[in-house]
């Protein structure tokens, strides 16, 4: 791929890119890469362990509805079918840095965000391809990585909330990078007010400061989105702060700062590896939740999938 994927970086965007939440517009919703047939090929291909699909409710704050399934024996274009009519959410997680037709794209795209903005040093990056049903949703939650998200296909609605408490306390982050619990964090509805609302449509692409809480509704037709998540040594030094941060409170000490910088900040990265290192040791790592499967993708059926438990 020679064509740049970005289209019209400006001063502007360079300022706010990764510090506060930025919009600009690719291409790649007119990519062979993204074609119906391209995309039911990829469904194919791709790794079974590397591939994700879930369903979930209608009420932005009942993330219990979340749950997993399978869809075995179905062809792609069956499975783009069923996540077109139902209520499906697939990701096909490192597909753009794993597979070869979709690599060169996602190399492109970082070649050119390096030039664009001469500070970006990303030290390891990984993209999913999200295929979503038209009424999908996903709940409120904060990534771990830096993220960028280009829209591709249908349309959404992108809530961004500001990263520090309430919306996001230390305490959560904390708990989700020692996997006490997943990336969902606790949700208000009123909290609506004070989020940065985007309408995202092909061509699309938006980037948010570390760590910002957000949540997405669905609002028309097959969703495809490209999620990348980048390590950066600021993403790596202020994961390394909280961590150490709730393995001292494991510990019985009430951490005071959680700025990644400075020499405490320093010794914190220091004491988060020596207690990752541990924890592997020890074999005190959880499996995340909902990770069992309870449904089976179902072309026949309405929601596109039928449940295991119903069928038995
Ligand atoms: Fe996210």
């Amino acid at each position: 791929m020679t064509e740049p994927v970005l289209i019209d970086w400006s001063e502007d965007k360079r300022a706010e890119f990764r510090q506060g939440v930025m919009t600009a517009r690719h291409r790649l919703h007119m990519a062979p890469e993204f074609t119906d047939l391209a995309l039911a090929a990829l469904l194919e291909r791709h790794p079974r362990e590397l591939t994700d699909i879930c369903t979930m409710g209608d009420d932005p704050a009942d993330r219990e509805s979340w749950r997993a399934g399978a869809a075995c024996n179905m062809s792609g274009v069956q499975l783009l079918e069923a996540v077109r009519e139902g209520k499906l959410w697939i990701n096909l997680r490192e597909a753009m840095n794993h597979d070869p037709v979709y690599k060169p794209v996602f190399d492109a795209l970082f070649a050119q965000l390096k030039r664009l903005n001469p500070d970006y040093r990303p030290l390891s990056a990984y993209g999913g391809i999200l295929i979503s049903s038209p009424k999908a949703q996903v709940f409120y939650h904060a990534d771990v990585s830096e993220t960028l998200l280009l829209h591709v296909k249908g349309k959404k609605r992108f809530r961004i909330y500001p990263p520090h408490a309430p919306w996001l306390s230390d305490h959560s982050m904390e708990q989700i990078l020692h996997k006490t619990q997943t990336e969902d964090i606790p949700f208000n509805r009123a909290w609506d007010e004070d989020a940065a609302v985007i309408d995202l449509t092909p061509g699309s692409f938006v980037s948010w400061p570390l760590h910002a809480p957000h949540r997405v509704e669905n609002l028309e037709g097959l969703n495809v989105s490209i999620t990348c998540e980048v390590v950066t040594r600021a993403s790596m030094m202020k994961n390394a702060v909280l961590h150490a941060n709730g393995a001292l409170r494991q510990m019985g000490f009430t951490p005071r700062s959680s700025s990644p910088n400075g020499v405490q900040a320093v010794a914190k990265l220091a004491f988060s590896k020596s207690w990752k290192a541990w924890m592997k040791i020890a074999g005190g790592r959880k499996p995340m939740p909902k990770s069992e499967e309870t449904f089976d993708v179902d072309l026949a059926s309405e929601a596109g999938y039928r449940d295991r438990a119903a069928a038995a």
